[in-house]
């Protein structure tokens, strides 16, 4: 077994972001993971194009290492095919919108009764029950519904989407977790099952804390934020407050561009080497900030006070005086800053690709380092570019049946040509 994953197949029908992002680590960890697309194809393969005729980065940084596949499943053909790889594989996995592989005839039930080893993964924007479970929903849908927007921004301004996609690629992480138990699961009983994932319920997982600030406040203020807490009934925007029992805020760097802050966590054992170096004996000795308690209370003070530190620093020079004090900080780092960072490199966290149709481009890398499978990265698929070989590898159909099949319109979206009786998968 050369990867953790290796001998696992997996017939793969997301779109857009939340389920491909689950599946290319799947196959980054080592997975067969089969792209099955409709003929015109993931419909993020030409959004956003940068490129002329070129699929989309949208597409190529969530499709790597994956086997394309193009399938018409409105298609009596088409059909027959799907049926036939879900024999083969051991998850199928689909974000589609509520309803859709119902109204194609393939329920859980149905699926299950195709094939009982069979894990099905399914991400929806709220669940398959209870009375939002008709809507669809995209990333900041997501992060309004889940309380990550309510708390994200500053007191006084809007709510605020996080840069980081925790609806859609936060949603795809929980779905990972819970495919691999499943096999886990399916691996002693010889039983799939069913794995759901709402991404409502995955943006309230990664606020959790946010839910521990919540019930806080009917006991009294939460001293820690820098704005007054009393009196509210839910969870305020807690701007760059650290949110943790540590004080922790962005101070603003030279030369003053968008990007020049850092963040620092005042921790308490570091305050007194931080006074120190900020202030001399006189701050370390200074009331206002002698014990934690005192530097919450006053902690737009002791903020100015650093503010004014920084101001003579870059935020890469702050980061050194910082770092050899002990103090967890932290330069707000651009992309820019991030794509040319020799730590970032190092890690194989931007990495360089190749592709037919756009020549030399980048992806972040695999997150998750195993010591004896770690990942390689290669190309996303170009659209159907493995319909042939996955008819012949995993189906082993004979080159007169695909073309027969081809005829019946299994693979484009055009009206079969042949209305014929024939059945290539059941001569
Ligand atoms: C993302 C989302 C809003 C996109 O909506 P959409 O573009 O209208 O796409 P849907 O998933 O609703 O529908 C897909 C259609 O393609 C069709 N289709 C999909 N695969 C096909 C194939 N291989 N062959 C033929 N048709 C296919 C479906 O049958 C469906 O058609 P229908 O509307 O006639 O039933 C929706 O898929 C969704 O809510 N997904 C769940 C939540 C989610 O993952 N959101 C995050 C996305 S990053």
């Amino acid at each position: 077994m050369d990867k953790a994953l290796s001998g696992t197949r997996i017939l793969d029908m997301t779109h857009v972001q939340a389920g491909p992002t689950a599946s290319q680590l799947m196959a980054w960890l080592g997975a067969d993971v089969i792209k099955f697309e409709p003929p015109t194809g993931d419909a993020t393969r030409g959004q956003l194009r940068d490129v002329p005729n070129a699929d989309s980065l949208y597409f190529t940084m969530l499709n790597c290492n994956k086997r394309s596949i193009t399938v018409n499943m409105k298609n009596a053909m088409g059909k027959e095919v799907f049926i036939e790889l879900l024999k083969k594989c051991d998850v199928v996995m689909e974000n589609f919108g509520p309803g859709v592989l119902d109204r194609l005839g393939f329920t859980w039930e149905k699926v299950h009764q195709i094939n009982p080893r069979i894990v099905m993964a399914s991400i929806k924007g709220f669940g398959s029950s209870g009375p939002y479970s008709d809507f669809k929903a995209y990333e900041n849908v997501a992060q309004a519904m889940g309380g990550g927007m309510s708390t994200t921004g500053l007191p006084d301004g809007p709510p605020c989407v996080a840069g980081a996609q925790i609806g859609d690629s936060g949603t795809g992480l929980h779905l990972v977790i819970g495919i691999l138990a499943a096999l886990h699961q399916r691996n002693a009983t010889g039983r799939g099952q069913y794995v759901e994932v709402a991404m409502l319920d995955a943006v309230m997982n990664l606020c959790r804390v946010k839910w521990r600030d919540h019930q806080r406040l009917a006991h009294g203020p939460l001293t820690e934020y820098s704005q007054p807490t009393a009196g509210l009934d839910a969870t305020p925007r807690a701007g760059n407050d650290s949110g943790g029992g540590q004080l922790g805020n962005v101070l603003k760097c030279k030369p003053g561009g968008p990007t020049d802050y850092i963040y620092v966590v005042v921790q308490e054992a570091v305050w007194n080497a931080l006074a120190n170096r900020v202030g001399g004996a006189a701050l370390v000795s200074d009331p206002r900030f002698a014990a934690i308690g005192d530097r919450r209370k006053n902690q737009a003070q002791m903020w100015a006070l650093l503010n004014d530190f920084a101001a003579g620093y870059t935020k890469r020079e702050l980061m050194a005086v910082l770092n050899e004090l002990d103090v967890p900080c932290g330069p707000v780092m651009s992309t820019k800053d991030l794509a040319e960072d020799e730590h970032v490199r190092l890690r194989e966290m931007y990495v360089d690709l190749d592709h037919p149709q756009r020549g030399k481009w980048h992806n972040v890398g695999m997150p998750i380092k195993l010591s004896d499978s770690p990942a390689q990265i290669e190309r996303s698929p170009t659209l159907g570019e493995h319909t042939d070989e996955i008819l012949r590898e995993v189906l082993e159909l004979p080159d007169a049946q695909i073309d027969a099949m081809r005829e019946a319109g299994a693979f484009t979206k055009d009206a079969p040509k042949k209305t014929s009786e024939y059945h290539p998968l059941r001569a």
